[in-house]
């Protein structure tokens, strides 16, 4: 979008005048009402403002040093450095809800976030989508202030098990009425999207209200759907309460249903404009779920963060993660896929790095029925088999061990199990759906960092890296 009140583009533009707020009137409550100047930006209720224009903040990129935003100590001061010193639209902003808390006297939890804002992406109503990472933001309603104003219609899209769990946020929310429907896979059906729009039509929804989709990876890849298509495109707030969900399914805007034919085949890609990962709902997430998630952690240290490798290097064996470095896994895993989606939102290139480990992951979980292995365990062994891909064709021989070792590191598995065969592997790879047209894709990671999309590796390869996977869990002595 390119700015088309005057003096944006003048302000921003002109030397030493770096603050582009000045031209913006300051009782501005939410980024609905900077649509007119055209510009992504995102604005909080006190008044402070961020905002994104890439091509006049590219202009400013010989200009501004990082030390004068930082004297300047005002919040979007790390957003324009994030922007314009990077040439990246990866944002981010830092802010502390515990003030509000403050003042509000005991009662409130706190919290602190720090955002993460899409700029790239659109959605109908012109809003960036923010991605506000913290502990403890839902159940505080002045949070909710900034993101839904007095009056914004809002249904909340979630479970029966998740909304008896997570009271706060309806409560939090004003009372909004709910949609509940069936968790997992079984929500994710067009069968349910009717009834969903069925429900939506009963309360007379309009598309200007806001739809909070509040659940895993398959209610907010519902929620999504459905905002997406309500009268052409409803307003979408995403709450993932799984791991998988924070640092995966609810950004870049993807969402869809499943098909008997398939999983995902109807769907579109459509922008929440805010995925709020609060870690505080994790604590009640299975072991496995989040070890699943942690899979798609290690995933984003192979295709675009390294640091990640490291930090799952530090966790404790054994017990639980510390909150400091689940936010540092959380926050730049979201960073890895933001900045992905930002590049190529509609999947045509980068964006496909991050099926890294899936070509075979989800071959692995249709053949075994979706129960033995859960997504982010399959995909676990499918950069297992995609490093032995790697060794054999590039020579990186070291990879598949660091990829076990990670995978052991976070107790994942680290093979397949004597069940599962080749040959039935083989041809459901051929059935990928991400193959897209030009055929079947492969993502190669030759080293952390170093990615290639790729064709698939001939049978002889695969049957010889397979045969690698397949060996890791009798190795260590699973089964
Ligand atoms: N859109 C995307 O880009 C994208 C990316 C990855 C995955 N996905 C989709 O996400 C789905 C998988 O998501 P998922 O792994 O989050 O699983 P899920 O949504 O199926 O949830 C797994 C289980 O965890 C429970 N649960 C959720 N939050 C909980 C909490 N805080 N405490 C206790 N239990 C909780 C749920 O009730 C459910 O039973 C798949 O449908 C997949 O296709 C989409
Ligand atoms: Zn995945």
């Amino acid at each position: 979008m390119r700015p088309t009140q005057p003096g944006w583009g003048a302000s921003l533009r002109t030397p030493g005048c770096i603050d582009p707020m000045d031209h913006v009137p300051h009782s501005l409550r939410s980024a609905r009402e900077l649509i007119p100047f055209g510009v992504a930006m995102s604005a909080n209720r006190h008044g402070r403002v961020a905002a994104v224009d890439r091509a006049a903040g590219c202009a400013y990129d010989h200009k501004l040093r990082r030390n004068d935003l930082d004297q300047s100590g005002r919040r979007w001061s790390a957003f324009l450095v994030g922007q314009l010193l990077r040439r990246s639209a990866q944002v981010v902003e830092t802010g502390l809800t515990n003030q509000i808390d403050t003042r509000r006297g005991p009662g409130m939890a706190s919290g602190s976030y720090c955002r993460i804002a899409v700029t790239t992406v659109t959605n109908p109503h012109g809003l960036a989508c923010n991605f506000d990472s913290g502990s403890g933001l839902l159940p505080n309603s002045e949070y909710w202030s900034e993101i839904r104003p007095e009056g914004t219609p809002v249904a909340l899209l979630t479970s029966q098990p998740l909304l008896d769990r997570f009271q706060h946020v309806r409560h939090a929310l004003g009372g909004p009425p709910v949609i509940i429907v069936p968790d997992g896979e079984q929500g994710k059906s067009l069968h349910i999207v009717t009834s969903v729009y069925e429900r939506l039509a009963a309360i007379r929804f309009p598309r200007t209200g806001i739809i909070v989709g509040m659940g895993g990876g398959s209610i907010t890849d519902l929620a999504g759907f459905v905002a997406a298509t309500w009268k052409r495109g409803a307003r979408l707030v995403l709450i993932p309460t799984t791991l998988t969900g924070q640092v995966d399914a609810a950004i870049g805007g993807k969402n869809g249903v499943n098909l008997t034919d398939g999983k995902n085949l109807v769907g579109t890609i459509y922008q929440p404009e805010r995925v709020i990962a609060d870690r505080a709902v994790l604590g009640s997430l299975p072991e496995r779920e989040f070890r699943s998630g942690l899979a798609e952690i290690i995933k984003c240290g192979f295709v675009g963060d390294p640091a990640i490798l490291d930090l799952v290097d530090s966790m404790p064996t054994g017990g639980p993660i510390g909150d400091d470095l689940l936010r540092e896994l959380i926050d730049r895993s979201a960073r890895v896929k933001v900045e992905l989606v930002q590049q190529d939102e509609h999947d045509f290139g980068p964006r496909r790095h991050l099926n890294y480990g899936h070509t075979l992951g989800q071959a692995v979980e249709a053949a075994t029925g979706y129960r033995e292995y859960n997504h982010g365990e399959a995909v676990g062994i499918g950069m297992l088999f995609a490093a032995s891909v790697a060794a054999i064709v590039h020579g990186a021989r070291e990879l598949p061990e660091r990829t076990r070792h990670y995978l052991a590191r976070v107790g994942l598995p680290t093979g397949l199990s004597a069940t599962v065969d080749f040959e039935r592997i083989w041809s459901l790879m051929g059935q990928d759906k991400k193959g897209g047209s030009v055929g079947r894709e492969f993502v190669l990671c030759l080293g952390p960092g170093i990615v290639r999309l790729t064709s698939m590796p001939d049978r002889a390869v695969a049957r010889e890296a397979f045969r690698f996977v397949a060996g890791g869990d009798r190795e260590a002595g699973r089964d």
